[in-house]
């Protein structure tokens, strides 16, 4: 048994990504072999065996027994892991599987929720939380005992490898890059302003206002509209006008506008990454290994270049401008900078356009016909009522609220929160204690946290519907005691949460608000083979509906 614990010990200093980047660049063998030793067949031969099977046996050790053996050892604590789950192909195959039928991996975990749930993800162990007063405790322990792990380095991090989000709490200026980042967004006026004109014409472009009677796309809508509001935002009307020639999949050159090929790029590393082996061995997926990893390093230089001069004409008022002022005079390199400001635009994105998705699923659904009145009838009494300006007014609309909180709980757009133990620690849980070895991922899922029933009983009410209901009430009159509860995070806790939750909300409250104002009589069309779960708008679902909307008004309150 002692001589089991020390392996793991050792085995947990190896587990990190030094060694998944030794695996990348080639086997351990000796790279050449003294040609004098031709002459003697035998000495060659031996020389040549056994550093092969030395290094055979070594990467057997390393890689599948020392991971076999930490799996038993936290199976022994009572974690539970996915079937089937062995090093490379278990949890992988499966993996690649979902995200065929639409669904994401998180589906794994949600089926069963427990205290911490084990799979094998490549050659690491993956532990899931999925309880609430565990998150808590982890939380407590972010950036002492865990912090962020970085697959997404390999990934849309190609784009930006020095921002924030892959650094360690206490290295490279992270705090303070953090504060300037979350304080550069703060500009509610502003971004009350873009979001809402953005939202004007995206209504008018595609015919939904004034109820054409046309059949609407509503992806293309969100993805058009996301796109001009995070980036005017961000950057500025006339820097995101540019156009740049990035490589289509063709591999043709091809104009597009600036917003369009940042996402597109960041959407195709994201796909990349999630191919097989690149899944099993992240750095891989970062190597101009094929042609479409070198068509993507193409893009990054083109996107580098357009950021670095957009940076060198800042546009006044704007996030780029605020930030790189304040880290200006931080004395911050401005090629963090820039990597920060890259970061935070496509940050935005999908997310924002799925909450949207999400919410506008919920609201035009039949059976939530009452709710979408009330949430109408307060628009448009905050808009009657005397003093502030609408964006300060949107901050106390506790209806819409609690709507979109609800819509973030049933489909959270970030579904996890990718963290690793930095060193071995203990966590206690419920007279339990669970033994972390460092270098092993520990990942909050927020889908499981968010369908808990345990969780959610104890500690926010007894008497609620029940989670797989989409109901909104459960966050009328309770969101002070939800949001403390650590049973709801769609922007995580703590020192590593979002920097963009002020402005992502704001942003889907006007997107909605300008939408209800508007419109005339509008219904949904669901294709009807489409299946209904619980990761139905995230990125790797093709799910959508159409929207339809007729010229007869709806209500009275509608015309106003
Ligand atoms: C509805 C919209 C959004 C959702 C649901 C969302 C969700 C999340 C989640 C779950 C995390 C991980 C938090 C953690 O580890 O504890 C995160 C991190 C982050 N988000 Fe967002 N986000 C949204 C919008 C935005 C926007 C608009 C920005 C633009 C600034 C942004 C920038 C970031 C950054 C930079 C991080 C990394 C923070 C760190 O590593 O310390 N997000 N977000
Ligand atoms: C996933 O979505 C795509 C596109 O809508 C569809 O063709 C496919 O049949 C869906 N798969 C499942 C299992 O629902
Ligand atoms: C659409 O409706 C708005 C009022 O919501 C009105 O001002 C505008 O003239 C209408 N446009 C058309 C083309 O009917
Ligand atoms: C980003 O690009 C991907 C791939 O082209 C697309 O599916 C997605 O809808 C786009 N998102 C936005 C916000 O434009
Ligand atoms: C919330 O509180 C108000 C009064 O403060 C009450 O009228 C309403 O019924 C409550 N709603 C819920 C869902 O408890
Ligand atoms: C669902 O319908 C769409 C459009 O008619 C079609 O493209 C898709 O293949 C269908 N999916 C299934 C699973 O039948």
């Amino acid at each position: 048994m002692a001589s089991v614990m020390e392996q793991i010990q050792f085995l947990s200093n190896l587990s990190g990504f030094g060694e998944q980047r030794d695996l990348a660049s080639g086997s351990p063998l000796p790279s050449s072999i003294d040609p004098t030793l031709d002459s003697k067949p035998h000495l060659w031969a031996y020389l040549v065996i056994a550093p092969t099977s030395a290094g055979l046996i070594w990467i057997f050790w390393a890689y599948v027994l020392k991971l076999y053996l930490l799996r038993r050892f936290y199976e022994k604590q009572g974690i539970r892991f996915v079937n089937k789950c062995y090093a490379v192909v278990g949890a992988e195959m499966r993996v690649s599987g979902l995200q065929g039928k639409n669904k994401s991996h998180d589906w794994l975990y949600t089926e069963r929720p427990t205290d911490l749930y084990g799979t094998v993800r490549g050659f690491s162990v993956q532990l899931y939380s999925t309880d609430a007063a565990l998150c808590e405790e982890l939380i407590a322990k972010t950036g002492r005992h865990v912090d962020r792990d970085t697959p997404a380095l390999f990934s849309f991090g190609r784009l930006s490898p020095y921002a924030l989000t892959f650094l360690p709490i206490d290295k490279w200026r992270f705090r303070e890059r953090k504060v300037t980042l979350t304080r550069g967004m703060k500009d509610n006026r502003r971004l009350y302003e873009i979001v809402e004109r953005q939202a004007e014409l995206a209504l008018a472009r595609f015919r939904v206002k004034n109820g054409s009677g046309a059949t609407i796309n509503i992806r293309e809508l969100l993805n058009s509209w996301t796109r001009e509001s995070s980036g005017e935002f961000i950057w500025g009307r006339s820097n995101i006008n540019r156009h740049l020639e990035v490589l289509d999949t063709d591999g043709q050159l091809k104009a597009l506008p600036f917003m369009t090929a940042l996402n597109q790029t960041f959407t195709d590393l994201r796909f990349y990454a999630s191919r097989f082996w690149n899944r099993v061995c992240f750095p891989l997926a970062s190597l101009p290994l094929t042609k479409e990893s070198r068509r993507l390093d193409y893009n990054i230089k083109i996107l580098t270049k357009a950021t670095e001069d957009m940076m060198k004409t800042p546009e006044d008022q704007t996030v780029a401008s605020l930030v790189q002022e304040a880290n200006d005079e931080l004395g911050i390199p401005i090629g963090m900078t820039r990597d920060d400001l890259v970061t935070a635009t496509i940050a935005g994105l999908d997310t924002i356009k799925s909450t949207v998705m999400g919410t506008l699923f919920h609201l035009l659904e039949p059976e939530n016909e009452v709710w979408k009145n009330r949430i109408l009838k307060e628009i448009n009494d905050l808009k009657a009522a005397p003093g502030d300006d609408m964006f300060v007014k949107l901050s106390h609309a506790p209806i819409l609220s609690a709507f979109i909180l609800e819509a973030l709980r049933y489909e959270p757009p970030g579904s996890l929160i990718n963290n690793a133990a930095v060193k071995d620690f203990e966590l206690t849980h419920r007279g339990r204690q669970y033994n972390i070895k460092s270098g092993t991922r520990i990942v909050t899922c927020i889908h499981a946290l968010h369908q808990n029933e345990e969780s959610w009983r104890s500690r926010v009410d007894p008497d609620m519907a029940p989670l797989t209901e989409f109901d909104p009430n459960r966050f009328l009159n309770k969101t002070e005691t939800i949001v403390s509860s650590y049973c709801f995070m769609p922007f995580g806790k703590g020192p590593r949460r979002c920097p963009g939750q002020g402005a992502g909300v704001m942003m889907v409250k006007v997107f909605i608000a300008t939408f209800l104002t508007n419109n005339y009589n509008c219904r949904m069309i669901v294709p009807e083979n489409q299946t209904k779960d619980v990761t139905w708008f995230n990125i790797y679902s093709k799910a959508t509906f159409d929207i339809v909307c007729d010229d007869k008004p709806e209500s009275p309150e509608s015309e106003k």
